[in-house]
């Protein structure tokens, strides 16, 4: 992939962005962020100060539980020299039914940036459409963004590239399974999934994103046979059967899903050395072994990590 050449014509076009979904993004861009990322927590690691948003406030509307993206944006906004606040759905007057619109308005008089984790994603844009400030997609029911860009540093720090490299997806075709597949196209790396029936990752998702592969040189394969999806995987990702909203599911789940656990016996179909993604929180026993996750292919603490250096990236270049 052609790397701009110039890097401060993408830090200008950056600027005063949302960051919604990665199909928002030219590849150039994310890999800019990328590059950014690894810039920054070598900073970090070598006790460097880089405050570029003194005095700069970023509201966390949080309407579902987290433990990651919450504590890794407010050290990360901490750490680059700002102010975090934690606004859950119920203390705030949205909770009473206040109209996101509102709510957009009032905050951009405060803040100089918001995230949202929410269930529908016309929340993630309707708030970011009120706003006059950038809006940080945290997670919706469609997308999660932000966990994808963390993964995919990992990937290029342990594999040197991005470009060519093979991601296998197991399981629930959910937001996940969509902003990996949208950065995988945007990335040129290959995306496999396997999902069961009912299962699938959205068609209109899988569309955009077939048409982003044809320019990019990616390969986008919805499947429902995980062997076939995880043969000479560079990457093996897998997430919970039943994401934040579907929990009286979780039973049904269990069954549809029963074949598609990530295991020692599926992951030997993946090249030898493979890395075992997952954007935690995990269920071991169900969507994947104890013997996996925990086991010498495993990064899920680094992606873990990494969300704290990818979002400080996001908002350094945007806000
Ligand atoms: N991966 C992730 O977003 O974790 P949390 O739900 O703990 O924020
Ligand atoms: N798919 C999961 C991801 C959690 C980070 C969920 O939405 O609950």
């Amino acid at each position: 992939m052609a790397i701009a050449a110039n890097k401060e014509e993408l830090a200008a076009q950056l600027k005063g962005r949302d960051f919604l979904e990665l199909l928002d993004y030219t590849p150039e861009e994310i890999r800019y962020l990328l590059d950014l990322a690894i810039e920054l927590k070598r900073k970090q690691k070598a006790g460097e100060v880089y405050q570029p948003l003194k005095g700069k406030t970023l509201g966390m509307i949080f309407e579902k539980s987290s433990t990651r993206t919450r504590v890794s944006f407010e050290v990360g906004m901490f750490q680059l020299g700002g102010h975090a606040l934690f606004l859950s759905k119920n203390d705030i007057q949205m909770g009473r039914g206040e109209p996101i619109r509102d709510t957009a308005q009032v905050m951009s008089r405060y803040l100089d940036g918001m995230i949202i984790r929410t269930f529908g994603h016309r929340n993630v844009v309707e708030l970011a459409r009120n706003s006059t400030i950038p809006v940080i997609n945290a997670l919706s029911d469609q997308s999660h963004p932000c966990q994808v860009m963390a993964d995919y540093q990992t990937a290029l720090e342990k594999k040197g590239r991005l470009e060519g490299l093979k991601v296998a997806y197991i399981g629930d075709g959910n937001n996940m399974a969509h902003s990996l597949m949208i950065g995988a196209g945007k990335l040129g790396m290959h995306f496999a999934s396997a999902s069961p029936e009912g299962y699938d990752p959205d068609p209109e998702i899988v569309k955009l994103t077939k048409e982003i592969a044809s320019e990019t040189g990616s390969r986008i394969d919805i499947l429902r046979d995980p062997r076939e999806a995880i043969e000479n995987a560079d990457i093996v990702y897998t997430d919970v059967w039943a994401s934040m909203g579907f929990e009286e599911e979780q039973k049904q789940r269990e069954k549809a899903f029963a074949n598609y656990q990530v295991n020692e016996a599926l992951a030997k179909y993946a090249k030898s050395d493979y890395l075992f993604m997952h954007c935690l929180p995990a269920h071991r026993g169900e969507e994947v072994s104890e013997g996996v996750i925990d086991g010498p292919h495993s990064v899920i603490f680094d992606e873990a990590e990494n969300r704290l250096h990818a979002q400080k990236a996001i908002m350094a270049a945007i806000m």
